[in-house]
């Protein structure tokens, strides 16, 4: 094609074909997706507890918009507020042990608003080279100096501490990796900034509501830290949408002035609070955990000649190298009636593509038995 004036191709840079990535519309019925009229037993979704079809969280939303309706209308701050949104708040601070907490649009709104407002040009951080994307944007979006180490190697953090000083610096880390399923050594991280006088922000997205004490993530043993500010989603074990920030009560006033994300963002629906205090109740519970427990046993027990990463979280990694080895076993997979991704770079690093595959309690003993014989077919 002829290059117009009013060409835009140019602005942006273009990714490989090899490498670009497609958007798969999909219904999801349960623990099934539908992909090109092709019903797959899903093993792709962060709904950990199986609560996105949960009767209790429908009905909650469903109540919810019949009487508030759809949209809120609003950032917060304007008319967009909710009594919700207030005692959602106010649940999980109890529940987590943080003095207060505020709901958000999203995780990546989360961590970039927090990340900017927390930190600017003369701020160091100090972020594990295998964050999520929206730890990274938060950090460059800062303008804070940025230092990275090896993933999960607290000796060089620990170097990098003693070596960059400054007067505000900030620790950041996911506490699940959201592509490796290990989890951080919180009580190492918090003993760090502890010593060397920084903050830590952990995004426990992943862990929240699976792992630890009551399912209460990875920070259960010492969440309320004055130097810990934490991010979990809804999006996840949650079964819904949106995120929340916990810290001290002084962090929350402050992010109420700054938290640019939040300030000029639509409030979230009045449904989602709704049906999320549906889903706490249900996550408190703990029946459900029970049963993702007993399908990520099974699964690790049937998968031990597989060259999976170690994890023993929800989230299974099945490196596999190169980018065609890895589309080419997700096509196998699909071919057999399961849905499972290939994932590649940038998300992850070169040269270690690979199956990421996410177990839900909503999975049957047969569906884990059927992917792990699938899965040991590729070999
Ligand atoms: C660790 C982590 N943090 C944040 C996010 C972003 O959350 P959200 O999907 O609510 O934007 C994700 C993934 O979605 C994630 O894996």
């Amino acid at each position: 094609m002829l290059e117009t004036p009013h060409d835009t191709r140019h602005w942006f840079n273009p990714v490989p074909k090899d490498r670009q990535r497609c958007f798969s519309a999909s219904s999801q019925q349960g623990i099934h997706i539908t992909l090109a009229g092709q019903s797959l037993i899903n093993f792709a979704s962060n709904d950990y507890l199986g609560l996105r079809n949960h009767p209790q969280i429908k009905k909650a939303a469903i109540t919810s918009i019949q009487k508030d309706g759809m949209g809120s209308g609003a950032s917060r701050l304007i008319s967009g507020d909710h009594p919700q949104l207030h005692q959602l708040e106010q649940e999980l601070a109890a529940w987590k042990g943080y003095e207060s907490c505020l709901i958000v649009g999203s995780g990546m709104l989360a961590n970039i608003g927090l990340i900017q407002a927390l930190a600017d040009r003369h701020t160091h951080t100090f972020s594990d080279k295998l964050n999520h994307a929206s730890l990274v944007d938060g950090v460059r979006l800062s303008g804070a100096k940025s230092h990275r180490f090896n993933h999960r190697n607290y000796n060089q953090l620990s170097i990098s501490l003693q070596k960059h000083s400054a007067q505000k610096r900030i620790i950041v880390s996911d506490g699940v990796f959201s592509m490796d399923g290990d989890c951080a050594d919180v009580t190492k991280l918090l003993s760090l900034a502890e010593t060397h006088n920084t903050l830590l922000l952990l995004d426990d997205a992943h862990g929240i509501g699976c792992m630890g004490d009551n399912h209460r993530g990875l920070t259960s043993s010492v969440a309320g830290h004055e130097r810990l500010i934490e991010v979990g989603t809804f999006g996840k074990a949650f079964g819904g949408y949106g995120a929340f920030i916990l810290g001290t009560s002084e962090l929350i006033e402050a992010l109420k002035q700054r938290l640019r994300t939040m300030i000029y963002s639509t409030a979230l629906p009045a449904a989602m609070p709704a049906a999320m205090l549906a889903a706490l109740k249900l996550i408190k519970a703990g029946d459900l955990q029970e049963k993702l427990q007993q399908n990520l046993n099974l699964f690790r027990n049937q998968a031990t000649k597989l060259n999976l990463l170690p994890s023993t979280t929800a989230i299974q990694a099945l490196v596999m190298g190169d980018d065609s080895k890895a589309l080419d076993a997700s096509k196998k997979l699909r071919d057999t009636g399961f849905f499972v991704p290939a994932i590649r770079p940038p998300t992850v690093p070169e040269g270690t593509s690979r199956l990421r595959i996410t177990l839900s309690a909503a999975h049957s003993s047969e569906h884990i038995e059927r992917l792990t014989s699938a899965l040991k077919e590729l070999s």
